[in-house]
């Protein structure tokens, strides 16, 4: 759906569009709603009562206000729209609101509707017209590039909402986080056949021109000669060459610091030698959405312009079988020099993030954040909505969780516990790349590897859960959620 969103100074019912929308927030019409009830002589409150309407989050109520239209002006129908119980409300409520609303308007064949900033009166005006508009624009995401016909039928595709007595400027942020977390969507959706490691590339080269990123390729020759062997064992394997991509955003203004973002970019996981099971596969096509996550972060990044330096490293690849990939056992030498031995190809996310964050590392960076869909194991323990958040240095970790808490995306410590290292020490090698056979604490060997390749402040999120949504969830369809990139903003674009 394509949402237009305007910022209007005036009051909801002034607003000249022909459906106006006011909550219900326990069980009682908002002051906006209040007013509009007074103006229609108690049709809203009236039918509210004859049906019971209580306003349970999400649930809408249709109320057409014709009859008592003065002059035929002003608008022919009133959406009540339920924000739920009075208790326990915050600014997700806020932002789910806005996620459900367009799409309860689009199905009412809407397109152009008025609604009031929610709950502006309790958490100021800036920040409710900020979740509002991220929610509506979120919620507003489809993706059917590959439909070869029109998959919402009559649904309205065009929505034009107005925001009344909403704050310009934060309709403005929303919009530029919306877009970023609207390219990392398409990324990731982007089937593997199209999104290869060379299109990835493309596609990052071309945002980042277009944004005035400096940006930086390698092909798979350059990869080698770097000495990144680790990251071109994974690649080897496969028909589409590897491409090491590297942008950075320069601050106009002198930059208070310098942070390194590193995304996995598996652009197709099948496990390798160490095949996983065909069911497995299924999301893997979702293994670049640490990727996409920095690489949308980057757009907004470029769009708002703060004062902090920020390099983002990407080691695309693709792992897959063949007679030139990597096998079991196979010891590869990493761009740090450690020796590394091959205990399971499909553990291969680890093997190109370990050069990677080795690189990052080597360019000079003040802290760095290094987003994964790493493990199945953090899923186990964390779920599809959280992710799994590891550190070295807890000053940092804490910067990212609040600016995650900030962003509204969930994540939660787990620690790097360096009794488990033990692990990952290999007879042959300086380090293995699973602990064999134990499936114990997975999440954190894998974060513990990582953390062997800098001693620079490094936070490592393991987004394996949340990257990718099987069904439809409050801010959007099934597939790649875009999650990462609102929280990279948060923490880096003010
Ligand atoms: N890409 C997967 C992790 C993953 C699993 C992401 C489920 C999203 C959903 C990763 O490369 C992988 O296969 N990890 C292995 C590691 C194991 C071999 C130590 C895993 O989690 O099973
Ligand atoms: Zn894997
Ligand atoms: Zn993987």
């Amino acid at each position: 759906m394509e949402i237009t969103l305007k910022a209007a100074r005036r009051f909801v019912e002034e607003i000249p569009a022909p459906l106006v929308v006011v909550g219900v927030w326990g069980g009682e019409l908002s002051e906006a709603g209040q007013k509009l009830d007074q103006k229609h002589r108690k049709a809203l409150s009236g039918m509210m009562q004859a049906l019971h309407f209580k306003g349970e989050f999400g649930e809408s109520l249709l109320v057409p206000l014709s009859s008592q239209r003065s002059q035929k002006e002003g608008p022919e129908f009133a959406l009540l729209f339920g924000l739920g119980k009075k208790r326990g409300v915050s600014l997700e409520t806020v932002r789910k609101a806005g996620a459900k609303l367009v799409q309860t308007v689009a199905k009412l064949g809407f397109k152009e509707a008025a609604s009031e900033t929610f709950l502006a009166e309790k958490f100021g005006k800036e920040a409710a017209s900020y979740a509002l508009a991220e929610g509506a624009l979120l919620g507003g995401y489809s993706w059917a590039k590959y439909k070869t016909s029109n998959p919402s039928g009559k649904r309205s595709e065009k929505l034009r909402l107005w925001l009344a007595r909403a704050a310009g400027a934060a309709v403005a942020r929303a919009e530029v986080v919306a877009q970023a977390v609207h390219y990392a969507r398409d990324l990731v959706n982007e089937p593997p056949n199209v999104l290869t490691p060379v299109e990835l590339a493309r596609r990052a080269s071309e945002m980042a021109q277009a944004l005035g990123l400096e940006v930086e390729v390698w092909d798979e020759q350059q990869i080698q000669e770097a000495g990144m062997g680790a990251y071109y064992g994974v690649a080897q394997g496969s028909a589409n060459p590897p491409r090491f991509i590297q942008l950075t955003y320069k601050p106009q203004t002198a930059s208070r610091r310098t942070v390194a973002l590193v995304g996995k970019g598996l652009t197709f996981d099948t496990g390798g030698y160490s095949l996983k099971p065909s069911e497995s596969q299924i999301t893997m096509k979702g293994d670049m959405a640490g990727a996409a996550a920095v690489l949308g972060a980057m757009q907004a990044i470029a769009r708002l312009q703060p004062p902090v330096e920020v390099r983002a490293y990407i080691a695309a690849a693709e792992n897959m079988i063949s007679g030139a990939a990597y096998r079991v056992s196979d010891v590869l030498t990493s761009l740090s020099g450690k020796t590394i031995e091959v205990l399971n190809t499909d553990a291969e996310g680890r093997l190109t993030l370990a050069d990677a964050i080795t690189y990052a590392d080597r360019q000079g960076a003040d802290a760095i954040v290094e987003l994964s869909t790493l493990t199945g194991a953090c899923v186990v323990a964390l779920g599809e909505k959280v992710a799994g958040l590891f550190t070295n240095e807890p000053r940092w970790g804490r910067e990212v969780q609040e600016a995650a808490e900030r962003a509204g995306e969930k994540v939660w410590p787990l620690p790097l516990e360096e009794e488990y290292l033990e692990a990952l020490k290999s007879d042959t090698a300086d380090l293995k790349n699973t602990h064999g056979r134990s499936r114990s604490a997975g999440a954190i060997t894998a974060a513990l590897f990582l953390a062997e390749f800098t001693d620079k402040p490094l936070v490592h999120l393991d987004i394996a859960g949340p990257a990718y949504s099987e069904k439809s969830h409050d801010l959007g369809p099934a597939g790649g959620t875009g999650f990462g990139v609102r929280t990279l903003v948060e923490l880096l674009g003010h």
